[in-house]
């Protein structure tokens, strides 16, 4: 097979493929499963200070192209969590920790525990839709998304990663204040906003009534969010919204993703998905020339290649 290694920020990844937040990813079992299913790097569900039960169920609806979560960031905290993470490291793949909190030295405070546990860099989730007082309420402010970042970044010693919200106008905005903050790469996109009612019932489906849309629906809009934000900043860009085949990610790297996460496609492909899309991208490689997954970065945009 082709070499498709990367580096992000210093990571050293054996393919461009990372485990996206919220998918088999709350233990050490499952993410050594997946390390061994062949992911280039695994990134943590969402981890808070204190445990935290979730939205009512339902919370999981599955639609023609997609699903829609309001899973309202359920965990068990960064206490019990930090083992999980020592333990998920001997799988001898980059753990990223993700984590996120209501104000901005909390997520800071998080960041540093994380990193503390061993995790090799930390995402903040500054982009739940549908979690009250976290997330996207907190993202979806330039200024809390460049303290944020700033802080973090004072209390841990790894790369730091802002996760973005698309349910915004101006997801290019909050890419340069996390750059300004002394963001290591900015991860595009979280879920889209979204509701589905169930006709006969007369009544919102999910327990929470709004939730997240993810797979390959949101492809587009992800990839029009990678494509802005590569133009307007200089760190690192990681892809994620509907990833599910090696074309659709050549697409986020043509973009300008140094790297593409996976969430539903484990869904929907199961988790040997990860080796089929690495076969897919060196495929795809050798029909079209390309030596490097570096040779194909950001090669949509005239002038930068
Ligand atoms: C959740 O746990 O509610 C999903 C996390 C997210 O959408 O960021």
């Amino acid at each position: 097979m082709t070499d498709i290694s990367v580096e992000v920020c210093g990571l050293r990844l054996r393919n461009p493929t990372m485990l996206a937040s919220g998918v088999l990813d709350e233990t050490a079992r499952s993410m050594l499963a997946v390390a061994k299913s062949g992911a280039g790097a695994i990134v943590t569900k969402s981890i808070g200070i204190e445990p935290r039960s979730g939205h009512p169920n339902p919370s999981v609806v599955e639609l023609e192209d997609g699903l829609l979560n309001a899973m309202g960031l359920p965990n068990p905290g960064i206490d019990l969590f930090s083992k999980e993470v020592k333990e998920a490291r001997k799988g001898g793949v980059p753990i990223i920790g993700s984590v996120f909190g209501g104000t901005e030295e909390e997520i800071a405070e998080l960041a540093g525990m994380m990193a503390e546990a061993g995790a090799d860099a930390v995402e903040l989730n500054l982009s739940c839709p549908h979690a009250k007082g976290y997330g996207a309420e907190l993202g979806s402010s330039p200024e809390r998304v460049e303290t944020s970042c700033r802080l973090a970044k004072r209390a841990c010693g790894v790369p730091v990663f802002a996760k973005l919200t698309p349910n915004t106008s101006y997801i290019a905005e909050l890419a340069k204040a996390a750059e300004r903050g002394g963001a290591d790469a900015v991860v595009a996109i979280n879920t889209l906003k979204g509701m589905a009612i169930d006709p006969e019932a007369g009544m919102p489906i999910l327990g929470n009534r709004f939730g997240g849309l993810s797979g390959p629906a949101i492809k587009p809009v992800g990839i029009r969010c990678v494509y802005e934000i590569y133009e307007s900043v200089e760190i690192p860009v990681i892809g994620v919204g509907g990833v599910t085949t090696g074309r659709d990610a050549v697409e986020y790297i043509m973009a300008g993703a140094q790297a593409v996460q996976l969430g539903t496609a484990v869904w929907i492909r199961g988790e040997k998905v990860f080796r089929e899309v690495c076969r897919e991208i060196s495929q795809f490689m050798k029909e079209n020339g390309y030596d490097s997954v570096k040779e194909m970065l950001g090669v949509a945009h005239s002038g930068r290649h």
